[in-house]
């Protein structure tokens, strides 16, 4: 089992790559299912979830393969198989994007219901609902939900659910509708930037979609679509991730690629306790020289902060001066990483769906467990600070969705080591 090790109270400084957006790229990859002929996507990250998303399409019957240049082909060799199998969705919730090009493209998807995972419940009625709306017919067999249609309708569907918009049911409800018959609207679509991605490959391959980025999607049916070349937009919560690296390093870092404009409630956030964040040439510059001060953050749908770096702020904010306040309005059992900061010497209390940090004045290396993606990421944050050595076990979960993080953290000075037991 590999682990890493990192010595803190190194100050990052320099310039660190952004590697292309993981949740962009999943869905669009699934999307390829739609395509007839050649799908390339260039920005593709080298990621274990995007490998995952590869072994499903293959038994989907695409072939994806990568050239010298890193660009992924896929091309649809065999339609027959529309079934993705619990042994994959459990292990990659994502694995649902493929719900909405299946039963659009070859009119049945069976797809194993995800089931929860270490940030919550995680249903998929929204995205069910979605495509009934659009002509299916659903039945639950063996944990698998079925959809079948003979012919697939345009329709208005609302795609709010208690806590907002959903991400991935936004996506299979348009890759669902871009072969309908006539036109779709959906309202309280997901607005996030990995949507507006997703749809701009699609019109690129001749759908007909135009609202993407906002609340209302409307989407007129094709006939087909066909193949095409598209770079995937830069990853913003890698981005936000690196960029709390730099403050909670007192460092100076550029990240290059990064998008400010996909970024302005975190960069908010940073600039309120005292981060300089500019926009640079290449991307974004991040520094800081001060001890940081308290916030209050709420995660919320895009624009609003976003979930996927709600445990990566809460390690920086460990180091602030006085009581910060941070309440998940997305996953509200997303915490996981509590208990962990508190083994390095973090004050924190959660009540609820909310966390009252109150700053300490260091933390302090020690073994610590990731549990999840972004939680794992929260706890390399907090050993690049800690007085003495942060051993992080379980680091398969970093490696689902940051590409080389230790060797993009040690190209700026880090001190941090990938080691095997
Ligand atoms: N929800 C429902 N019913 C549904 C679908 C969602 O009630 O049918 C609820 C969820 O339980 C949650 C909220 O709606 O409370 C929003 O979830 P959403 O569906 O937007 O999440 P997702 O699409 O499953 C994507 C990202 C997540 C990210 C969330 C929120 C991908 C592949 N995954 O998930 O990314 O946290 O949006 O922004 O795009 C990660 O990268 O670490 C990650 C977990």
């Amino acid at each position: 089992m590999q682990y890493f090790e990192i010595v803190g109270g190194s100050r990052l400084k320099g310039s660190i790559d952004i590697s292309g957006a993981k949740n962009a790229a999943l869905p669009i990859m699934a999307a390829s299912i739609l395509v007839e002929g050649e799908t390339v996507l260039r920005n593709v990250p080298d990621l274990a979830d995007v490998r995952q998303m590869q072994v499903l399409l293959g038994k989907l019957g695409v072939k994806s393969e990568r050239d010298e240049s890193g660009a992924m082909h896929l091309r649809v060799e065999d339609e027959m198989n529309c079934h993705a199998e619990y042994e994959i969705v459990s292990k990659m919730r994502a694995s649902v994007c493929v719900m909405g090009p299946l039963f659009a493209k070859r009119r049945r998807a069976q797809v194993s219901m995800p089931g929860g995972c270490a940030i919550g419940d995680r249903p998929i009625n929204m995205h069910v609902r979605g495509l009934e709306a659009l002509g299916a017919d659903s039945d639950l067999v063996n944990g698998d939900v079925l959809l079948k249609a003979k012919k697939i309708k345009g329709a208005d569907i609302f795609l709010g659910g208690p806590f907002g918009s959903s991400v991935t049911a936004t996506a299979n409800v348009v890759m669902g509708a871009t072969l309908a018959e006539g036109r779709t609207v959906i309202e309280s679509a997901a607005c996030e930037p990995e949507i507006v991605d997703l749809a701009n490959f699609l019109n690129a391959c001749g759908a007909r979609i135009v609202g993407q980025g906002t609340p209302q999607i409307t989407i007129d049916g094709v006939e087909s679509l066909k193949g095409t070349e598209h770079s995937v937009i830069p990853d913003r919560i890698e981005a936000g991730t690196f960029m709390i690296a730099a403050a909670i390093t007192n460092g100076d870092l550029e990240l290059a690629g990064a998008r400010i404009e996909h970024m302005r409630a975190i960069v908010d956030r940073l600039r309120h306790i005292g981060v300089i964040v500019e926009r640079s040439e290449k991307g974004v510059t991040v520094a800081s020289s001060r001890r940081l001060e308290a916030v209050e953050i709420t995660t919320q749908p895009y624009p609003g902060f976003p979930t996927d770096l709600q445990a990566q702020a809460m390690a920086l904010l460990c180091l602030a001066d006085g009581n910060s306040v941070i309440t998940e309005k997305i996953f509200p059992d997303r915490f996981l990483h509590v208990a962990e900061l508190n083994r390095m010497g973090a004050q924190l209390r959660k009540e609820g769906p909310t966390v009252i940090v109150q700053g300490v004045k260091r933390l302090i290396g020690a073994p610590v467990m990731a549990s999840d993606l972004r939680a794992s990421a929260a706890l390399v944050l907090a050993g690049l600070i800690a007085k003495g050595t942060t051993r992080i076990n379980r680091i398969y979960h970093i490696d689902r969705g940051y590409e080389k993080i230790e060797e993009k953290l040690s190209g700026a000075g880090a001190n941090i080591k990938r080691l095997s037991e």
